[in-house]
């Protein structure tokens, strides 16, 4: 099946072996180019979607297409169009960076000249200069999470499914992290899926977002409909009233 929505999720459901049920009926689709952000408060699925999505989880209900393949039935294609990069994921740590970027590399590609392309592109979006010859256990949590997302694009997958990319970052190493996602993203033509906590970070960076509250999508829109919609200053605000006072409801 052919279509230009880079992700369709319809009513998916996920039951973990002890009967706690994560999904509960989530839909929600991404147009091709788009940067779309899960925000949702602990616990309400946002990693089990993401998890789903990257073919690493089954869902207990539901059908998920990235680019009109279904990730159960076609999960081999589906893994070709996708890069993924976990909530707490780290590369080796006895590998250089540049290392690292050749493995991956190579993982996707095998052509001698393409392999050179992603080293050079990864090199110079990660902005790790030099360090990239140092070993990765050398390097700060946000230097790793620099190499991952800039390997990760620099593959140039079709869609590229980040969990909370900058999750435990300082202030800077985050702001270089959204840089870099909003940068890329759009020159690479590669489809951004991400989760996060962040208000300001998903305000700034997607072009719609999904809030999830118990494994559901309860409101969704531009960052700039929801503000309207709840009569908010920021999205911080909107978050607050569609998760503590959802009877408010919108204005
Ligand atoms: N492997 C697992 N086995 C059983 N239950 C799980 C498992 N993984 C997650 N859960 C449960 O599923 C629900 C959703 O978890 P999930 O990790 O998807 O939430 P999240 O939105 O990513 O949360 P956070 O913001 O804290 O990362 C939670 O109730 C969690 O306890
Ligand atoms: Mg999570």
């Amino acid at each position: 099946m052919a279509e230009n929505l880079a992700v369709r999720v319809e009513g998916l459901v996920k039951v973990y072996p002890r009967g706690v049920r994560a999904l509960n009926g989530l839909s929600f689709t991404v147009n091709e180019g788009e940067i779309y952000g899960l925000v949702g408060p602990n616990g309400a699925g946002k990693t089990t979607t993401l998890r789903i999505l990257a073919t690493l989880l089954k869902p207990t209900e539901g059908r998920v297409y990235i680019y009109g393949h279904d990730v159960v039935k076609e999960s081999l294609e589906v893994r070709r169009l996708l890069s993924y990069l976990p909530e707490e994921a780290s590369a080796p740590r006895e590998m250089k960076g540049v290392e690292f970027i050749e493995f991956i590399a190579k993982l996707r590609y095998t052509n001698p000249r393409d392999i050179a392309q992603v080293l050079e592109e990864a090199s110079r979006i990660s902005g790790l200069g030099k360090d990239l010859e140092r070993k990765v256990k050398t390097y700060s949590k946000g230097m790793k999470r620099r190499l991952l997302l800039a390997t990760m694009l620099a593959v140039r997958p079709r869609l590229a499914i980040l969990d909370e990319p900058t999750s435990g970052l300082d202030v800077e190493q985050s702001l270089r992290i959204r840089s870099i996602i909003r940068r890329y993203s759009r020159s690479l033509g590669v489809t951004v899926l991400l989760s996060s906590h962040n208000m300001l970070e998903v305000e700034r960076l997607c072009d719609r977002i999904g809030i999830i509250i118990k494994g559901r999508i309860v409101e969704e829109g531009s960052p700039q409909e929801l503000k309207e919609k709840y009569g908010a200053e920021t999205l911080e605000d909107v978050f607050l009233a569609v998760t503590g006072r959802r009877e408010a409801g919108p204005r």
